[in-house]
């Protein structure tokens, strides 16, 4: 992506031999025609690969791959939901939340996941890795079953998520907790990965991004091609972040929208480099030490910086973050409306909040917040923020567990002491 140099699609390469730079799938778009009706033809589809929410853009993401090439749950195909009452209490006229969280494993990854495996098993490896917060493994390990892959994953050695590693123990991964944190696992993979010959399906990788593309294409399908004001969404590795950039120029460039929402990546305060690059005008990436109970963004030096850049360059995008009691304040409200998500995810709503209060995001505009990951990935959060367990944090918005005896005086009365309702 930065000096231009180029590489066959079947090489095995991370990053520019020349320069060292990240790399970007380069499609040539004009022996592909594609327009939005040959999209909306395909929703509903029993056809493979166009039940899948990825593949149905298979012309944007991988054009002219053999279908029996791909490895596809199929994913996608997710809801975007209309949120008036989270909307109102953002402080914006329109809101809808992505729930990219309802994708097979429960997080976004699994786009990105059917990506890199599919160009696994387009280059014939057979071993597949990825150091990890909790939800890349959880979709590799899935997708490497699936395929018929060894799966190998690298857990930071505490503040994994219980589902996520229940998950990735259960779909069968060799699983290896290494006693340090994410960014050390990053490098350790990307080390192994040339030791012992194993393909990386971080999103270093990026066919990964190819994939995670179509979050972009599938929301502006579901808003009938109609353009939001934001894209909002959770930045830890900043991979979504730069694979949002790239969908939102391609669409651009090729006519099928009319013009770009602005982004805006929302960081943990304990995990913010690209928040605090931004607030330097992001003049380079300074490492931090991370800590955050959104333990899925807990990163310090993420990976993508360079591509996360780029795609609030092309958007006139902004960085914010915000705190943890912020962020479980937020997600206890999407899950006071039956929606709910993991804690990063509530960065979205929390991150709307702040914009608009500061007058960035303006309340008559369209906002599109995306929630990452599934609301049982991190059961733990949600029971002790409502049994308020959590250091530092207060639950503004509880719902405490009851008990009674077994006696029907005693759930009488439980049941006629007045209930607080939800505040939005
Ligand atoms: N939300 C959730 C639920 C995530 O799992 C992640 C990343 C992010 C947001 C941030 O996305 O990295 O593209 O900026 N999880 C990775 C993992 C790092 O290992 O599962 P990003």
């Amino acid at each position: 992506m930065d000096c231009g140099q180029q590489y066959p699609i079947d090489r095995i390469i991370y990053v520019c031999e020349s320069c060292g730079g990240l790399l970007d799938v380069c499609h040539d778009f004009e022996a592909v025609p594609v327009s939005r009706e040959t999209f909306d033809a395909r929703l509903g589809s029993w056809e493979k690969p166009y039940t899948s929410g990825v593949w149905r853009y298979k012309e944007l993401v991988y054009p002219g791959i053999p279908d029996e090439k791909i490895i596809s749950r199929p994913e996608g195909n997710t809801p975007l939901y209309h949120v008036p009452a989270l909307a109102g209490w953002a402080g914006v006229q329109t809101l809808y939340l992505k729930h990219e969280g309802e994708n097979p494993t429960g997080s976004f990854k699994d786009r990105g996941m059917t990506g890199g495996l599919t160009q696994a098993n387009i280059l014939g490896v057979r071993r597949v890795a990825c150091a990890s917060t909790g939800n890349t493994s959880a979709s590799l390990a899935a997708y490497a079953a699936l395929g018929g892959f060894e799966g190998i994953v690298f857990f930071q050695n505490k503040q994994v998520a219980l589902g996520k590693l229940a998950q990735a123990v259960a779909y069968g991964a060799t699983c290896i907790q290494v006693n340090a944190d994410f960014d050390r696992n990053m490098e350790l993979v990307r080390e192994a990965a040339d030791r012992l010959g194993i393909y990386v399906l971080n999103s270093i990788n990026p066919f990964r991004l190819e994939g995670q593309k179509t979050i972009i294409f599938e929301t502006l399908q579901q808003l009938r091609w109609q353009v939001p004001d934001w894209i909002v969404c959770p930045g830890g590795n900043l991979g979504n972040s730069s694979a949002f950039g790239k969908a939102l120029r391609e669409l651009y460039d090729l006519g099928l929208i009319a013009r770009l929402p602005r982004l805006a990546i929302i960081q943990a305060e304990g995990a913010n480099p690209l928040y605090k690059s931004f607030r330097r005008g992001l003049n380079g990436l300074e490492p931090v030490h991370a800590e955050t109970i959104a333990t899925a963004i807990k990163i310090g030096s993420p990976v993508n910086y360079a591509k996360a850049v780029r795609a609030l360059r092309w958007t006139d995008g902004v960085v914010e973050q915000v705190s943890d009691q912020e962020i479980m304040d937020a997600k206890a409200l999407i899950d006071r409306r039956g929606i709910g998500c993991e804690p990063a995810s509530a960065c979205s709503l929390a991150g709307t909040a702040k914009l608009v209060r500061q007058g960035i995001i303006r309340p008559h505009e369209t906002v599109v917040g995306i929630l990452t990951g599934h609301i049982l990935k991190d059961p733990e959060a949600t029971i002790h923020y409502h049994s308020r367990q959590l250091d530092g944090i207060e639950a503004h918005y509880p719902n405490a567990l009851l008990s009674a005896e077994p006696s029907i005086e005693a759930i009488s009365h439980l049941l006629q002491a007045p209930r607080g309702e939800p505040s939005s």
